[in-house]
């Protein structure tokens, strides 16, 4: 017999405790803690398993299926695994059941679609199916929240694909925790992962993101399913960027555009083209920079305002970087080319509701900021790239030559870049090397 007990579980991390405390001391949320009633397992694995040399490993190609989307199938690393487990993340409204429904309609014309909704009646997901065009649509629709119902429903049906939205509102009824905890999330994953593998299905589970309240984050699921992937991007602004933050077969970061339109959302051809699109002319505080999402090269465009502050300590904001980087810019542009921000507010913004974790973006964000600081625009054609370090020494960036073509491409006919990664084809574009920090500034108002 299994043995329970009560502990209090922290609903956004997974923290297990004997006593209720008010601050979780593993991921430091406040009022987290819910009691959950948790089956201490007794039972002893007795198969035998055994170890196989490296060598005599044999595997296979995965088995991929397009989605239907050449977006999407670039962030889940050449397509839908078969056999794999895909989490779906993000905040309520932003199009994670839109998506889906869209792919499971493209799906249907190779493979039978299971969509299992806990979260809409039958007649808001046929509205929603008009609206994508998969009116007259072979996808099979479910309305249930119990785990062996689903399963059994998996009998009946036997699809290829089954997508559950969302495993906030699927329960198992043996686990005496509320619908949407941690404790009852994890059992319906490790579930789900079971059904996928077992039956060889790919299974997507939607999951929402809440920043605070109880639900619990699919955070805690990361660990548990083959490829996570996230809605990145502001609800109300059109485009959506999907991003793989765990993938077993594919690499990591890489970044799919979508532009949510009136039916459905569309994969964005040339995401540069509308990142840099509405760019203001002849504005200060403006550059544009090449930077690497995954495998493809992004020109986006920063911002950056500098104003006199009126407060004791100046306001420092940062959208779409990270502030520590911003902090170290602004220390470095003061000690290496003297310009002392000490009585301005500085608030930098990545357009278009991208967040960019590349150094590459340092040169650009410090010719937004000397540009606003100065009044004076940057060249329109010009981009810059390049890592600053802490001597104010220009550092190279990976994969200059894409970052370069992709700037070609588009236009842009003057490229600041660091001094080492000069390529030796110079053709067609004006290059500007720069070693230190100290000489970006002539280059950018020229
Ligand atoms: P939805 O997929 O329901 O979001 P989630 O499942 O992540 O909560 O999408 C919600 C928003 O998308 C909603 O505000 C309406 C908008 N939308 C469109 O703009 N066009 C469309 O074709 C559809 C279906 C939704
Ligand atoms: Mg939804």
């Amino acid at each position: 017999m299994a043995k329970k007990s009560a502990k209090y579980v922290c609903q956004s991390c997974a923290y297990i405790t004997e006593i209720r405390m008010g601050k979780c001391p593993d991921c430091g949320a406040w009022g987290s803690f819910v009691e959950e009633v948790i089956d201490a397992k007794t039972k002893v694995k007795t198969v035998k398993s055994e170890a196989v040399r490296i060598g005599d490993v044999k595997y296979k190609d995965y088995d991929r299926t397009s989605s239907g989307f050449d977006e999407l199938d670039v962030v889940l690393g050449g397509g839908i695994v078969e056999g794999s487990l895909i989490l779906v993340g993000g905040d309520p409204g932003i199009g994670k059941s839109t998506l889906l429904l869209q792919v499971a309609h493209n799906l249907t014309n190779l493979k039978k679609v299971l969509y299992v909704s806990g979260e809409e009646s039958l007649s808001q997901i046929k509205l929603r199916a008009d609206r994508v065009g998969a009116k007259n649509s072979d996808i099979m629709l479910l309305s249930e929240n119990e785990i062996s119902s689903i399963i059994s429903a998996l009998d009946d049906y036997k699809p290829d694909v089954l997508i559950v939205d969302s495993v906030q509102t699927v329960y198992d009824e043996n686990i005496s925790s509320a619908q949407g905890s941690v404790s009852q999330i994890r059992e319906i994953t490790n579930k789900l992962m079971h059904i996928a593998k077992g039956r060889n299905i790919v299974v997507f589970i939607i999951g929402h993101v809440t920043k605070s309240g109880t639900l619990a984050g699919p955070k805690v699921l990361e660990h548990i399913v083959d490829t996570v992937l996230y809605f990145e991007g502001e609800k109300n602004n059109v485009f959506r960027l999907i991003r793989a933050v765990k993938n077993r077969f594919g690499s990591t970061n890489e970044l799919g555009v979508f532009e949510m339109k009136s039916d459905g959302l569309k994969g964005v051809e040339n995401p540069s083209e509308l990142f840099i699109g509405n760019r203001p002319k002849n504005e200060a505080g403006s550059a544009v920079c090449a930077t690497l999402e995954g495998t493809r090269p992004l020109l986006i465009e920063v911002q950056a305002l500098t104003s006199i502050t009126s407060y004791p300590s100046p306001r420092r904001v940062s959208l779409g970087m990270d502030y520590n980087r911003l902090s170290i810019l602004l220390a470095v542009m003061e000690k290496k080319i003297g310009i002392v921000m000490n009585n301005f507010d500085v608030y930098l913004n990545i357009v278009g509701g991208v967040s960019v974790n590349e150094t590459a973006v340092d040169l650009s964000v410090v010719a937004a900021l000397i540009s606003s600081y100065r009044n004076r625009p940057i060249d329109e054609k010009t981009i810059v790239f390049g890592e600053v370090g802490l001597a104010g020494e220009i550092r190279a960036v990976s994969e200059a030559d894409k970052r370069i073509n992709e700037a070609k491409k588009l236009g842009f006919n003057r490229i600041i870049l660091p001094k080492s990664n000069m390529p030796k084809n110079k053709e067609g574009i004006k290059l500007y090397p720069v070693e230190k920090l100290g000489e970006l500034i002539d280059l950018i108002f020229s």
